[in-house]
């Protein structure tokens, strides 16, 4: 078969690893140099670019990986088009591509989240917050590449929240209308689950680890790490979230008609008050995909085709009962400045995700801030952080950092 993947990061590697066999000719649009696969070079919202290379190519099968893409409808396109994809036409992308539509849906099929309000007026959403007690949560309705939400604990810093959305636009379309909401409290916990928009398959849950410094401390990056199972996550917390979140979730996606044959992630607070929804993604999580997948022993295009085609009812989604660590490599100065072009020296026979990287004459070298992923599994979580801490340490780079806190609990 030839396949496509629209995406260039680690996740989208993790996929291409999984998929990888010598029956297939992988591609992948635009990628990256780390990548086994012939790369593409067309930006991912190249939607009449993309299309062209897919009959061009005569691609039996895409997966849409990013989150603009998706939102944009790129599957709607494809799909029209003739092309069987993974990934949510635009209706079902929705849940996250606007995070006012996936509150008044969580409170439309009763799905336990913070208690809000959105707000399309400056003037409106400065009078609620006068009267809030904080903390509270103030968040950018669309894309705002996972830079749009923040935690207020006062009202001068709040309202300046709200102007710079609202007024300077710092998100661009995203910021003009917002959400305000109670903050919650309690561990964080991640799903990721196959849909059909018949059947929803959770995969294990996992832990992800977004601010830059150890301790949790620093800015908020795409992610530094992640574990799964995530050790909060009990058998009990996993049947209150099938029977109050993802049953009803399913079931609100089949009422509304919304069209989600894809990853859909739901990013969780487990609360003393129950476990509430804090967002839904409607795609793999980076580093989620390079920490799960390497678990999954069942056939990752075998499932992806199964979504696409609405059989998931009948395709095995199996784990290895193992935990995995992942460890993200970063350029320092990351998510803000850093320098790019150092020549990265790892062993050959180190299986690394690879994300921003790119040729040189010397080999591959830095080009992003994310740099690279390492996922090793093992019986126990304490094993496995130690073998990804081990391999990680294998790797120069000359402006490389990571976390080292990766799984310490
Ligand atoms: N209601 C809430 N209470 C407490 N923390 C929250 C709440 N909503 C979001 N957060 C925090 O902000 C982070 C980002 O919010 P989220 O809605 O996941 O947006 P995004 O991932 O798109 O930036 C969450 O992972 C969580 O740590
Ligand atoms: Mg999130």
């Amino acid at each position: 078969m030839k396949i496509a993947i629209i995406g260039a990061g680690g996740r989208e590697h993790a996929i291409l690893k999984k998929i990888a066999s010598p029956e297939h000719q992988l591609f992948a649009i635009p990628g990256n140099a780390g990548m086994d696969a012939h790369c593409v070079n067309l930006h991912v919202s190249d939607t009449k670019g993309i299309v062209a290379f897919a009959r061009q190519t005569q691609l039996d099968f895409i997966i849409v990986a990013p989150d603009n893409p998706l939102v944009a409808g790129l599957v709607d396109v494809l799909e029209d088009a003739g092309f069987a994809c993974f990934g949510p036409r635009k209706s079902g992308a929705q849940l996250e591509g606007s995070k006012i539509f996936a509150k008044e849906f969580m409170q439309r099929h009763h799905i336990p989240t913070a208690p809000h309000r959105a707000f399309e007026d400056l003037q409106e959403a400065s009078a609620f917050l006068a009267k809030s007690h904080f903390p509270v949560v103030i968040k950018a309705d669309g894309l705002a590449f996972g830079k749009g939400v923040r935690v207020i604990s006062g009202l001068e810093e709040g309202l300046a929240y709200l102007k710079a959305l609202m007024v300077d636009h710092l998100f661009g379309e995203s910021g003009c209308r917002v959400l305000i909401e109670e903050c919650l409290e309690g561990k964080e916990a991640s799903v990721l689950a196959f849909c059909d928009g018949l059947t929803l398959k959770p995969m294990l849950s996992a832990m992800d680890y977004k601010r830059a410094l150890e301790g949790n401390q620093g800015l908020n990056t795409g992610g530094m790490g992640c574990i799964a199972p995530n050790p909060y996550f009990t058998p009990q917390i996993a049947k209150e979230c099938q029977e109050k979140i993802f049953e009803p979730t399913l079931r609100g996606i089949q009422a509304e008609k919304l069209d989600f044959r894809g990853c859909l992630y739901f990013g969780l607070m487990l609360t003393a008050q129950g476990v509430k929804v804090i967002e839904y993604n409607c795609r793999f999580g980076d580093p989620e995909a390079q920490t799960l997948l390497p678990l999954l022993q069942s056939d990752l295009l075998a499932i992806m085709q199964a979504c696409a085609r609405q059989e998931l009812a009948k395709q095995e989604v199996r784990f290895a009962p193992l935990h995995a660590c992942c460890v993200v490599l970063a350029s320092e100065g990351y998510p803000q400045d850093f320098e790019i072009g150092h020549v990265l020296s790892y062993p050959k026979e180190l299986d690394i995700c690879f994300a921003g990287v790119k040729h040189s004459a010397q080999g591959l070298c830095n080009a992003g801030g994310r740099v690279l992923s390492i996922t090793s599994s093992a019986p126990t979580l304490q094993q496995a952080r130690a073998l990804s801490y081990t391999r990680i340490a294998q790797i120069s780079l000359k402006n490389g950092y990571y976390r080292h806190d990766i799984g310490q609990l």
